[in-house]
């Protein structure tokens, strides 16, 4: 028994937002954002628009690709720190909008920007372990537009909304590998203060305090967060290729989560990856957290950059600290 993935699909609204717009709204630059960050453009929902319909866009696109219908969903699994309540879960929303059974299994993971490496490693042993599920829809949609101070330059210029999607299969008959070799995962709760958003949970629930003191926003330590992400994802990185004996020469893609040009070229340097193995879109989308890696992919599946027997190798790194890294093999 094999499982691997049948179809993936991305999507990211319409509007767009440049650092020109940006420079009109707080004290920055095009400059400063492009050479401390490498982002240039990132897609912003319209208001009313939730989380769900962001993961439906690209779930329908996934699922095209397989040639699934929803009818056939035995889990949906939904990465995201931006879901459309605290309760019910945006896999249950979203199982609603795409009309998939009650058979079907659906529960959010929340890891942040390292979800959809967690989702995917999770989904792939629920499918596994579970003798008559078939077809997992793994999916990481974030409308982070929604949960960032747009008065704060130190983190509105990051973030972008969009969601990714894969559908993960499972093929009784097949006696070769998974599509992923292995997941590399760690997390470091002792770092958590460094990055999160402080009021709407238990410890500091909603108020007109907390509304005055824009705690529902992201707030973040950025050079801490920089140089963890840079560690965490280079050694996830060598401990998964260890596990294969492989080396990166060997590695067609690696898929760095897309927060920082910066970050990925410093995690790119210690792997000795080279530019030609390097996927980067963060320019266009900004940090889209749980999506990310997700978008990356579906860009070189549909670009027709990858064939069977590629090696690609994720990593990612967020907030938690959690981060991970997974070795695929391409079916
Ligand atoms: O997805 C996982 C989570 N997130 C990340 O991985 C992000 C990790 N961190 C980063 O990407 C970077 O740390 C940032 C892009 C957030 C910041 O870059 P940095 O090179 O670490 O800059 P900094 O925070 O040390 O700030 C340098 C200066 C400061 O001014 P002073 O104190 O030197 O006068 C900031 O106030 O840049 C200033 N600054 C800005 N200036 C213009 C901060 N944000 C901006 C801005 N425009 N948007």
């Amino acid at each position: 028994m094999a499982v691997k993935i049948a179809g993936i699909g991305s999507y990211v609204p319409e509007k767009i937002l440049t650092n020109f717009d940006l420079e009109k709204m707080v004290d920055t630059s095009d400059e400063w954002i492009t050479s401390r960050t490498g982002i240039r453009v990132r897609h912003i929902s319209e208001p009313e628009v939730p989380t769900s319909d962001l993961a439906l866009n690209a779930a329908k696109r996934a699922m095209e690709m397989a040639g699934i219908t929803a009818e056939q969903l035995d889990i949906i699994s939904v990465a995201t720190i931006t879901g459309d309540y605290h309760f019910p879960s945006t896999a249950c929303v979203l199982q609603d909008k795409l009309g998939a059974t009650s058979n079907c299994a659906c529960y959010d993971l929340q890891a942040a920007c390292s979800g959809l490496i967690y989702s995917n490693d999770v989904a792939t042993a629920m499918l596994k372990h579970r003798k008559h599920a078939k077809y997992a829809l793994v999916v990481g949609a974030e409308k982070l537009s929604g949960v960032v101070d747009w008065t704060d330059r130190s983190t509105c210029v990051l973030f972008g909304d969009g969601a990714s999607a894969l559908v993960l299969v499972k093929d009784d008959d097949d006696q070769g590998d998974d599509t992923l070799l292995t997941t590399v995962l760690g997390a470091k709760g002792g770092n958590a203060q460094i990055l999160k958003i402080p009021a709407g949970g238990s410890v500091l629930p909603a108020s007109h305090e907390t509304i005055d003191n824009k705690q529902h926003f992201i707030q973040m330590g950025g050079p801490e967060v920089f140089k963890l992400a840079v560690t965490a994802m280079a050694s996830a990185s060598k401990a998964a290729l260890a596990e294969f004996n492989l080396t990166v020469d060997q590695l067609r893609w690696v898929i760095p989560h897309q927060a920082n040009k910066r970050i990925i070229d410093a995690v790119c340097s210690r792997l000795g990856a080279t530019e030609e193995q390097v996927y980067v879109n963060v320019d266009r989308y900004g940090n889209t957290s749980a999506a990310s890696i997700g978008i990356c992919l579906d860009e070189i599946v549909r670009g027709g950059m990858i064939k069977p027997g590629d090696y690609v190798l994720l990593t990612s790194f967020g907030a938690g600290m959690t981060w991970g890294a997974a070795l695929l093999r391409w079916k």
